[in-house]
Formats: C-alpha cells, sequence, structure tokens
C-alpha cells in the first residue's frame, strides 16, 4: 500500500523521536528510523508495524556523514521518495564551560550540531529533485535563550537554529519546507542521558514540563502544515519575545530553570 507518507527520524530509538514515529504510523505513514541502538531500534520498527504504518529501521551514528548519507539512500530505495528529514538526535552535558571538558564540547558539537547538519546535507538533493520536502530540525528552547549550566548544549541547539534560518531563507517561495522545534522539558531518556554524560547527578529542570506524546503531535500537524517554528509549549514564545527586548531581566528570570549538576 502506498504510505500517506514517507519520513525519515534520527534518534528514533527513544523519546521524542520515537513518539513521533508512532504518532505518525497510525497515520500510515512509512518511517525510516535511525539509532545507534540497534535492539531498541528494532523494538520500535515492530510498533510502527503494528500501529499500521511501515518500517525500515537502519543502525547509524548521526556523527558519521556516510551513515546519514546511506540512511537516506536506503529510505528513498526502500519509499521510492523521502517527504521529511527529521533532524532530532541529540544529548545534554550540564556545566558551566569551565565544568563541560573540551571533549564533552566537541561530543556534543558532533551529536548535536554536525549530526543535524549531515542528516539535512543528505535530504537536501532529493527534496531539490522531487522539488518539495521538509526538514524539521528538533532544537530546544534553550536554543533560543540559555539557561544557566547548559552553556555548552544550548551553543548546539543555537547552531542548528542558525544552520534552518539560513536554509529556510534561501528557500523561501519553493516547496522544501524548514520547521525548528523548541520542545522545552520533556519526559524522556534526556536527563538520564545528561546524568551519564554529564558524569554527576543533574537534578530535574525546575519549571513546566510536556509529555513526549504532545511533542510528537505538534510535530505531527507540523508536517501536515508547515510552519517556520513550531513551540509545542506555546507559552514559552513568551519568554523569546521578552529576551528581545528585556535580556539582562531575563538572565534574573531563567536562574531557577538553570541545570546545575551535583
Ligand atoms: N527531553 C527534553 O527535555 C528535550 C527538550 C528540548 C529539546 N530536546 C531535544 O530533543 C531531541 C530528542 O531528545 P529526547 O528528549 O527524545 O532524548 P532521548 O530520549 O535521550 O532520545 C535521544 C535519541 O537520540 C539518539 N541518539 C543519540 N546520539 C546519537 C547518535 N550519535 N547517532 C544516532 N542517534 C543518536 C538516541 O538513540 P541511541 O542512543 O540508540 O543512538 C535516542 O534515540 C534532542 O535533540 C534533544 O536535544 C529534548
Amino acid at each position: 500500500m502506498q504510505p500517506t507518507r514517507v519520513v525519515a527520524i534520527t534518534g528514533a530509538s527513544a523519546g521524542i523521536g520515537r513518539a513521533t514515529a508512532l504518532r505518525l504510523a497510525r497515520e500510515g505513514a512509512a518511517l525510516a528510523i535511525c539509532a545507534r541502538r540497534a535492539a531498541r531500534l528494532a523494538e520500535v520498527a515492530a510498533e510502527i508495524e503494528a500501529a499500521g504504518g511501515q518500517a525500515l529501521p537502519v543502525a547509524a551514528d548521526v556523527t558519521r556523514e556516510q551513515d546519514m548519507c546511506d540512511f537516506v539512500r536506503r529510505a528513498v530505495g526502500r519509499f521510492g521518495r523521502l517527504d521529511v528529514m527529521m533532524c532530532n538526535a541529540g544529548f545534554g552535558i550540564a556545566g558551566a564551560i569551565d565544568s563541560v571538558t573540551p571533549d564533552q564540547m566537541r561530543k556534543l558539537i558532533d551529536v548535536n550540531y554536525l549530526g543535524t547538519y549531515y542528516a539535512a546535507r543528505a535530504a537536501l538533493p532529493h527534496f531539490r529533485k522531487q522539488r518539495r520536502g521538509h526538514v524539521i530540525i528538533v532544537s530546544s528552547i534553550v536554543g533560543k535563550r540559555g539557561v544557566p549550566y547548559m552553556d555548552g548544549y544550548a551553543a548546539t541547539k543555537f547552531a542548528q537554529v542558525g544552520l534552518a534560518e539560513c536554509l529556510r531563507s534561501e528557500l523561501v517561495g519553493t516547496d522544501i519546507h524548514v520547521t525548528v522545534v523548541y520542545p522545552i522539558s520533556t519526559d524522556t531518556e534526556f536527563f538520564d542521558v545528561m546524568t551519564h554524560e554529564t558524569g554527576s547527578r543533574v537534578e530535574r529542570a525546575f519549571g513546566p514540563h510536556q509529555n513526549v506524546e504532545h511533542v510528537a503531535d505538534a510535530v505531527a500537524r507540523a508536517i501536515a502544515h508547515p510552519v517556520p517554528e513550531l513551540y509545542p509549549y506555546a507559552t514559552s514564545r513568551v519568554l523569546v519575545w521578552l529576551n528581545a527586548f528585556a535580556p539582562g531581566l531575563c538572565d534574573r528570570l531563567v536562574k531557577k530553570y538553570g541545570r546545575k549538576p551535583m
């Protein structure tokens, strides 16, 4: 059967990527999914098929350019086209710049920024050939406004936004869309991974949280009706506006949202 859409998602073995894949599977989409943990990916593929979608699990690391080229090539080979590339794989490390090591910083850049660049770059030639497509980049609200002790992570999330804004303005007037997603704290494995990668326990963020299905629903709506920016937690836009007009006041406001390692 012809799928409603063909969507590639990086980092789909858990969290936001997995939830979005399952949400789209219920609409009859074909999902090319990648992550490093092949066994977890196989489980998600089975869940996709059970939900009514088609699945192509590909064990891949977003930090390897060739893996992303192969991921896209296999998706197009299996499903005949690619409608959406969701650059979602990512992780966090907590701490001020004098506690985040250069190696940790390089890893953040490799996964969060270069991983996004490689995945989007691999999909773009197909989108240009098809004359349509959609790049979705999962940044974070800290990609718009930094909070204490997320220095390295926030820098990579801002970098994703710069890439997306340039690409989006280059593509104005075409049928190739670019959407940046700005989630707030979302209940996924993110905080466990952050504790592991930081090397010490990281307090769960103070403030509002959202569940992962809420983010997946918002992404599914943005796929149906592309928008430049997506704030799954709508109120978080206020922070962006406030920061544009009163950054000093914002510094004091976001102090309580910091994620200091213990
Ligand atoms: N959760 C939050 O509070 C939150 C808030 C704002 C933004 N975000 C962003 O949302 C995105 C998804 O995070 P999440 O919350 O869903 O976290 P998660 O539950 O930890 O999932 C992260 C996913 O990324 C994959 N991944 C990590 N490194 C990878 C690599 N080198 N190559 C391929 N896949 C890799 C993981 O799979 P493997 O380990 O199997 O490779 C996993 O599937 C990230 O970009 C994150 O920055 C999260």
